[in-house]
């Protein structure tokens, strides 16, 4: 194994325009992290607001108010209802199922069923969210806190998921994305992520196998994969050879268990049931996880919280002895993952290179002497950031499936936990059904099967998890209906077809979604004449049970039985006549597949529909519209505030000398302090029920009254700069009269051709003459005015004025006598810095222009419909 420079495996990237970022979210229990890959930012993982590398996983409400992360997670303590955490456990759990009575042991929230039987949570005001919709709303926060980074819309996405997530929970999943106005790019299951990180600075010059250790919060899981790089050209291939996981153990059983000893020692001392106490509970909730910390590096710690319950505080002593005691039945679990995955990958610790720590819980003592202990130190390697090498992992694999990023080529297969079984009605009179295994556990995702069927009449095939994925869950997850199969029967033999079946192809995608893909009626067409008889030797589908097509190669013209391009009309392409006819003599018959009609129906835990996704949009919507209007009202008062003291600075008695207090009358400041006074009253007894406007008018009519008074300051400034420019075209006009009027005796004398007449030169002088006039008059005025007075010229009409003699000079300048160019000097040298300051002051004008109307990308919104292309 041979390690190269991060960087140097980094990409080089294509042109900006072609590229969109992609965003990846590790989705935890516990903590979310995330990393957008964007053209131009460094590749890192992203942080939150207060600069932190990992999102706490919560969403909660104070009051009205909505929070994420830390901030969400503590209001436990005060609002036990309104703050919610773990939702992860929820995705896709029925409502009675062992999960979710699980989870109201580790939380205070409310949980109700949906229409769908899965879970919401209610807050303490009656909102009810669903588990959906709360993963939404912070994949959505992820979302912007990417768009600040990227500075571009986001909405391609790559998620984390436990490798024995069901089909139910990767559609919870997608919802989810959906419903933060995302696509999902695909699914990754974590330990692959992570593996996918691993090889992105090592090439493997021999095969080798390593197992990723991820112990989390809801799970330990172990899944052992086999890296190799063939030859530098290939690139590397990543293979899932086997998992194995636990669902009793990990971090948050851990927390419940220490938090048992602390309820313990709470009731002993104390009498009371600290189990009624809501508050009480979240509050030793949030202590059992810092002490748990504490024990990973301590052998004792010591709880305290004040005022727990019934104005108690509480204080206890906990050992590490004690509570590993406590947890003494879980200690065969930490390790087992790792038997079972090699077990499944049909190797053992001999083959295994290394076991790679991964996850939080890692650093828990007792999970890692498990795992040292069951693989022998000299196998554990903590070489990868255990916190965020999946996050890391999936945003490379997402920018590489993207393929707008260059990264390192990197090949990932993966394969699927659950064995999945079709089931159907032997035929349609009889009630025997026929149940096949199509996707036993280990399959590589991302293929295909057909399946073939003698049926002449419609019918369903039902898919089935051959055993729960998880107690309460059922097995059936899909049931597809394959219509109009009597009408295409009929007509294929009509055409002559012997026997014609139906055949269906099924889909085990990269993400892990099974779906029908296709479903065809098929039959050999016996044909007398030459081409009929070529189509029989090579267009014939074999009458395999199940034939497996890899996803990924290209449609072969004969394959039509699997081959969605050969069902497609013919008339789909535009192709010439000639060449059509060329390709009806060479290419496979196509009349003698139908394409049949499919229904689909989640029979038990259903995805959510495409209403359902509008309407949690629309909610979610709704929330980010208050919030930007409170955000909105929040810096109007701001603004205003801090407007009032910097005039009440400007009127105060200290300063004296001020360009405010020189520029302004004893009556102006009078009107100000006035309307100052009622300012500051009004924000001090309405400011808290004020609207934006309110602001926003308050501040216009002081603004008002400020306004002269600015004004005449900056005439003031800029007065000497105006006459300056005035004087300076005076002058510049004045000099080439006098050259000009010499020049043109000279060549009169000498009998030349002049550039101008007599009358352009008297013309201009005029000019000159009016300016000058003007010029003198109103410049006297001027001086005579006060500071505090209104100018009685504008600057802007100095050089409006000066302006017009510059038309007119610049005129006669640029006359060109192609004879005469060398006789231009002088004055070109004016014509040319003029010209210079005239185009820059062209360009900054342009830019502030174009600033100000760069399009705006439109939010995707309402009508984003169904976007997820990678469940199919
Ligand atoms: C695993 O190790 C055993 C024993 O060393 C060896 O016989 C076997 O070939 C190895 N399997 C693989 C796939 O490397
Ligand atoms: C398939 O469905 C469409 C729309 O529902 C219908 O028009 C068409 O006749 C159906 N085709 C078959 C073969 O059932
Ligand atoms: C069957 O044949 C009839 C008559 O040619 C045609 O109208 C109909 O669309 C065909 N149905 C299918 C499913 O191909
Ligand atoms: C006028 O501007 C020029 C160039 O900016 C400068 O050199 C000159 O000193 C200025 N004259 C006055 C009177 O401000
Ligand atoms: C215009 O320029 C001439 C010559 O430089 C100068 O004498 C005159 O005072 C100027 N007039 C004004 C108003 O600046
Ligand atoms: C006047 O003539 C001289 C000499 O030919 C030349 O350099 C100068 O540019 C001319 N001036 C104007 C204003 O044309």
């Amino acid at each position: 194994m041979q390690i190269i420079p991060l960087a140097l495996a980094l990409f080089s990237l294509l042109p900006h325009s072609t590229l969109a970022s992609v965003l990846a979210i590790d989705y935890g229990t516990d903590w979310i992290k995330a990393s957008v890959m964007s053209p131009g930012v460094p590749f890192d993982v992203l942080l939150n607001k207060d600069s932190k590398r990992k999102i706490q996983a919560s969403v909660g409400w104070k009051k009205t108010d909505r929070l994420f992360g830390t901030d969400a997670f503590n209001l436990a303590s005060r609002f036990p209802s309104d703050s919610f955490s773990s939702i992860k456990y929820l995705q896709a759990a029925p409502f009675d199922s062992d999960i979710v009575s699980y989870y109201t042991t580790i939380s205070t929230a409310e949980v109700v069923k949906t229409s769908r039987d899965t879970v919401a949570l209610k807050q303490s005001d009656g909102n009810e969210w669903s588990v959906e919709e709360l993963v939404g709303m912070q994949f959505s926060y992820v979302k912007k806190l990417a768009e600040a980074v990227a500075g571009e819309k986001v909405t391609d996405v790559v998620i984390t998921v436990p490798p024995y997530f069901s089909q139910f929970q990767r559609d919870a999943v997608v919802d989810a994305v959906e419903v933060a106005g995302m696509r999902t790019l695909t699914l990754i299951n974590d330990g692959t992520a992570v593996a996918v990180n691993y090889a992105m600075t090592r090439t493997f010059s021999t095969p080798e196998y390593h197992v990723i250790y991820d112990a989390g919060a809801s799970s330990i899981r172990a899944t052992v994969v086999s890296f190799s790089t063939p030859d530098a050209t290939s690139g590397t291939q990543i293979a899932v050879a086997g998992v194995g996981y636990d669902l009793k153990t990990g971090g948050t059983e851990l927390d419940r268990r220490l938090r048992e000893i602390l309820i313990e020692a709470f009731n002993t001392k104390h009498h009371k049931d600290i189990r009624e106490d809501k508050r009480g509970m979240a509050k030793l909730w949030k202590e059992a996880g810092r002490v748990k910390a504490i024990l990973s590096a301590n052998t004792d710690a010591t709880a305290t919280v004040e005022s727990l319950a019934w104005d108690i505080d509480f204080k206890a002593k906990i050992t590490r002895a004690e509570f590993e005691t406590a947890c003494a039945d879980l200690k065969d679990l930490y390790a087992r993952p790792i038997d079972d995955a090699l077990r499944n990958a049909g190797l053992t610790l001999e083959n295994v290179t290394s076991v790679i720590l991964t996850g939080g819980s890692t650093r828990t003592p007792m999970i890692q002497a498990a795992v040292r202990a069951a693989v022998g130190d000299e196998k554990i390697a903590l070489n990868v950031n255990a916190d965020e090498a999946a996050v890391l992992g999936a945003a490379l694999h997402g920018a590489g499936l993207s393929r707008q990023f260059k990264t390192k080529n990197i090949k990932v297969t993966d394969i699927g936990l659950h064995d999945i079984q079709a089931s159907y009605l032997a035929t349609s009179s009889s009630s025997r059904t026929i149940t096949s295994l199509i996707f036993p556990a280990g399959s590589k995702v991302g293929t295909k099967k057909t399946l073939t069927f003698k049926r002449k009449e419609d019918f369903v095939i039902n898919f089935d998890y051959k055993d729960s994925v998880a107690p309460g869950f059922p097995t059936r997850f899909l049931e597809v209906g394959i219509e109009g199969v009597a009408e295409a029967i009929a007509n294929l033999t009509e055409l002559g077809a012997t026997d014609p079946v139906v055949k269906a192809t099924v889909t085990l995608s990269e993400s892990g979604f099974v779906s029908v893909s296709s479903a065809v009626a098929f039959g050999e067409i016996k044909d007398d004449s030459i081409a009929g008889k070529l189509k029989g030797f090579f267009g014939g589908g074999s009458s395999a049970e199940a034939e497996v097509t890899p996803e990924n190669s290209p449609p072969r013209e004969t394959d039509s039985s699997s081959s969605s391009e050969a069902a497609k009309p013919s008339g789909a392409t535009n192709s010439t006549p000639e060449k059509e006819k060329e390709e009806k003599k060479k290419a496979t018959p196509k009349d003698n597949t139908i394409t049949l009609n499919t229904t689909v129906v989640f029979p038990t835990i259903p995805p959510m529909t495409a209403e359902h996704k509008k309407n949690a949009r629309s909610r979610l919507r709704a929330i980010d519209l208050d919030e930007a209007a409170v955000a909105r009202k929040e810096e109007a008062r701001n603004t205003f505030e801090s407007y009032l003291y910097r005039m009440r600075d400007l009127l105060d008695e200290e300063n004296r000398d001020t360009p405010f207090k020189q520029c302004s009358q004893e009556a102006e400041r009078k009107a100000i302090a006035a309307k100052l006074d009622e300012s500051f009253a009004w924000l001090h007894d309405k400011g808290d029920v004020a609207e934006t406007s309110q602001f926003l008018d308050k501040r216009n009519a002081l603004e008002t009254l400020e306004r002269p008074i600015i004004h005449r300051y900056k005439e003031i400034e800029e007065f000497p700069q105006a006459l300056n420019n005035s004087q300076m075209w005076n002058w510049s006009t004045r000099l080439f009269l006098q050259e000009a009027k010499e020049n043109m005796t000279a060549e009169a004398a000498a009998e030349l051709p002049s550039k101008w007449t007599q009358d352009e030169l008297d013309s201009l002088e005029k000019t000159l003459k009016e300016h000058e006039t003007w010029l003198n008059e109103w410049v006297e005025k001027q001086k005579a005015v006060k500071m505090n007075e209104d100018p009685v010229i504008e600057t802007t009409e100095m050089k409006a004025r000066a302006k017009v003699l510059e038309t007119a000079l610049m005129r006669l300048v640029k006359r060109k006598v192609p004879k005469a160019v060398k006789k231009k000097k002088e004055s070109t040298t004016t014509t040319a810095t003029t010209s210079e300051e005239a185009t820059s002051t062209a360009t900054a004008a342009e830019e502030s222009a174009s600033v100000a109307d760069t399009p705006k990308a439109e939010g995707g919104g309402d009508d984003n419909t169904d976007t997820d292309t990678c469940r199919s």
